[in-house]
């Protein structure tokens, strides 16, 4: 069965709109637990735009599933990282600007920095993901770096608009993700996934994790976090039938 790793930024971007204490990113972490979640994953920005450094630190204390904190390679990122103790790290590019991570990491044009980031996460007994394109050069120098994962970025897949498209992007999903198998590497895949689009990608053979984030907070306004959980796991479960 593959994890569902539940992002909770959104849930952090509500609070924030308000420098709030509600709604707490916390409280939302155990709620998606008990929808199913397997995991859950923030990203601490640079910029703290959602998550703050005192979330990451409460959910590693609370947190009973697997905790992933994304995050980009920035020194002092990595320092919080490593006294902190994720379960896993997932390394992502990281723009000021951008609404949410555009592509992913370019390994192979940063390998000296990804590789340091890697180098210090490692030693405080981190698990390193890089969050890369769909792309066998990148795919390579992850390994060669010595990730433990990648996490193949599905947001071309998610964004394709003509049915022609969205088969082409999916079977680079395929052809990417039976090469990091080869590879050694464990498969993770995100960004941009939803009710209607995850089913393809949960049929992919080696998929083992999913980091899902807006599709989740924004129908839990709605209906709630668990339900929303709960309808998401489904969605991942009965499509591995
Ligand atoms: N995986 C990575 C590496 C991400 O940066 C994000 C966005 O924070 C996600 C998954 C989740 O993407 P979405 O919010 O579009 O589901």
């Amino acid at each position: 069965m593959i994890r569902l790793g539940v992002n909770i930024d959104h849930v952090a971007t509500v609070r924030q709109a308000r420098r709030a204490h509600d709604p707490d990113p916390v409280a939302a972490a155990t709620l998606a637990l008990l929808g199913g979640a397997d995991g859950i994953t923030v990203h601490l920005r640079e910029d703290r735009r959602h998550i703050q450094d005192r979330d990451v630190r409460l959910l590693r204390q609370t947190v009973a599933g697997r905790l992933n904190l994304e995050m980009s390679v920035a020194g002092d990122i990595v320092a919080i990282a490593c006294e902190v103790k994720p379960d896993e790290a997932t390394l992502v590019p990281e723009r000021r600007q951008e609404l949410t991570t555009e592509g992913g990491l370019d390994v192979v044009a940063n390998q000296q920095a990804v590789a340091q980031a890697m180098d210090h996460l490692r030693k405080a007994g981190v698990e390193v993901s890089l969050f890369v394109d769909p792309d066998q050069r990148q795919i390579e120098m992850a390994k060669l770096l010595g990730a433990h994962a990648v996490e193949i970025q599905t947001a071309r897949y998610a964004e394709a608009t003509t049915r022609s498209d969205r088969a082409a992007q999916l079977q680079l999903l395929r052809e990417s993700a039976d090469f990091a198998r080869q590879h050694g590497l464990h498969v993770h895949m995100g960004h941009g996934l939803d009710y209607g689009n995850v089913a393809d990608v949960a049929r992919l053979p080696g998929v083992e994790e999913l980091n899902i984030g807006f599709s989740i907070v924004a129908r839990a306004v709605l209906v709630g976090l668990e339900r929303a959980v709960r309808e998401m796991k489904d969605a991942i479960r009965i499509a591995g039938k």
